[in-house]
């Protein structure tokens, strides 16, 4: 994979971060607080923002500029989080031992970090906060958590706001001038409009334009934006399946969707009878459809290079599936595909049910329906651009944490007590791991 371009152009120091000039005055006043006086204004501190604004960036150049060693770790890695007290405390005393070279310690994400699974994390930062003789930086997308309270009180907060119009163009213009190529002013302000001041969306986007399309035009640019759409919609990827004429259409359509596999296979379960007649035909797609389910299953556990032949049978091999299709005069059926069934366990619940509800209703009132057009015509939809629109669709809803459970599970997360069990966490990197990332 070649070099992500935000990592390749990450500023390495805090006179190249844009945008953050009363952030990077504060922090400058902090750290010089703790390297200049035994008594640093606080602690720790807190850098908070929306995602790709910087935080991680600045934390790591303000290392670099006081020739601090870094020490970072994932606070979200629950794996680590028990670690975080021994290795960082065990650094910083030993390290006022022997007076070499001063650290900073940046505990990244730390909204990441599932209170209920990970009850010793809040707690084992909050001593780790107490006891440091070095300088600590927590990030957090959303520091608003009532789990994280203990926390807000312990540290000094600063807030990072979304990167503006300018700071954002020169942030591209740069990447574009050192990798020369040609990048017209309106296709950077639509990339700019488009990432709502998420630099790391922003810059992704000129790197998949110009890696695409060789070229960054307002045309290609917005090429790629409906590409990437489509490419969330259950509804195409499985009418491109059911429709395809040829092998390579059907693989096509099954590798490039950015729906997850696991729900791409519970779509084709749903819809395998709507769109083949023939019993016959429903067999054998079924059948194909199983083996797909085995393969991913020892995908999973390690083979991962199985995933090809999964892509085979969900695509092919149940676009195939039906011999009416090798006749000439044959015309695919339109049919008008349903919403995985799934939903129905989902509601079996009374709590989730509730959720569910409220969630339809919501939407409802929002777009002036009714539920039922809601469950079957909007809902999918939702539940695709979840990811992407999460803030807005958030927002604009007033979505509880119980209606977002449910969209995250509609969104091919198991059903909770399973997820729990087998000790995956919920929400955000749950959703993550559910969709297939592209390198
Ligand atoms: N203020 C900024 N100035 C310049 N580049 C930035 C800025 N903020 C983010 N970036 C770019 O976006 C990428 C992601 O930023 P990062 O600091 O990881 O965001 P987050 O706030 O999510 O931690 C960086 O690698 C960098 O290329
Ligand atoms: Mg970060």
């Amino acid at each position: 994979m070649p070099l992500q371009w935000f990592l390749k152009y990450r500023p390495k120091s805090l006179q190249d971060i844009e945008n953050q000039d009363d952030v990077k005055k504060e922090i400058k006043e902090w750290i010089e607080s703790w390297l200049n006086s035994k008594n640093p204004t606080s602690k720790a501190i807190l850098l908070y923002g929306p995602p790709g604004v910087g935080k991680t960036t600045i934390a790591e150049a303000l290392a670099r500029d006081y020739k601090l060693e870094l020490i970072e770790m994932n606070a979200s890695d629950t794996r680590n989080i028990m670690q975080i007290r021994s290795i960082a405390e065990q650094a910083a005393i030993t390290g006022s031992l022997f007076g070499v070279r001063g650290k900073l310690i940046l505990l990244d994400e730390v909204d990441g970090i599932n209170s209920r699974e990970d009850a010793g994390a809040i707690d084992a930062i909050l001593e780790l906060i107490q006891k440091t003789k070095y300088p600590i930086i927590l990030t957090a997308n959303d520091p608003w958590d009532p789990s994280l309270r203990p926390l807000r009180n312990a540290v000094k907060m600063i807030e990072l706001k979304r990167l503006t119009k300018y700071p954002m163009r020169r942030i591209l213009k740069k990447i574009c001038d050192a990798e020369k190529i040609q990048c017209s002013d309106d296709a950077l302000d639509y990339i700019v409009e488009q990432s709502e001041g998420d630099a790391r969306y922003a810059i992704n986007m000129l790197q998949g334009v110009a890696e695409g399309y060789g070229k960054v035009t307002a045309e290609t640019v917005k090429e790629l934006v409906r590409k990437k759409d489509r490419e969330l919609d259950p509804f195409e990827a499985l009418r491109d399946i059911f429709w395809a004429k040829y092998y390579w259409q059907a693989k096509n359509a099954a590798t490039s969707t950015q729906i997850d596999y696991e729900l791409l296979m519970r779509w084709l379960d749903e819809n395998i009878p709507l769109q083949y007649e023939a019993l016959e035909d429903i067999w054998r797609a079924y059948d194909a459809l199983s083996r797909a389910s085995i393969f991913l299953s020892r995908a999973k556990k390690g083979e991962w290079d199985l995933l090809s032949y999964v892509f085979d049978l969900m695509g092919p091999g149940v676009a195939f599936a039906s011999l009416e299709k090798k006749k000439p005069t044959y015309k695919a059926k339109w049919v008008k595909y349903q919403f995985p069934q799934y939903i129905q366990l989902l509601a079996k619940s009374k709590e989730n049910r509730e959720y569910l509800d409220n969630l339809l209703r919501k939407i409802s009132n929002h777009l002036h329906n009714s539920s039922t057009k809601t469950l079957e015509g909007i809902l999918p939809y939702l539940v695709q651009y979840y990811k992407k629109y999460k803030d807005k669709i958030d927002k604009e809803l007033e979505l509880t944490e119980g209606e977002k459970k449910i969209i995250s599970t509609l969104s091919g997360e198991k059903p909770s007590e399973e997820s729990e069990a087998s000790g995956s966490r919920a929400g955000k990197t749950g959703t993550r791991r559910y969709y297939r990332r592209r390198s």
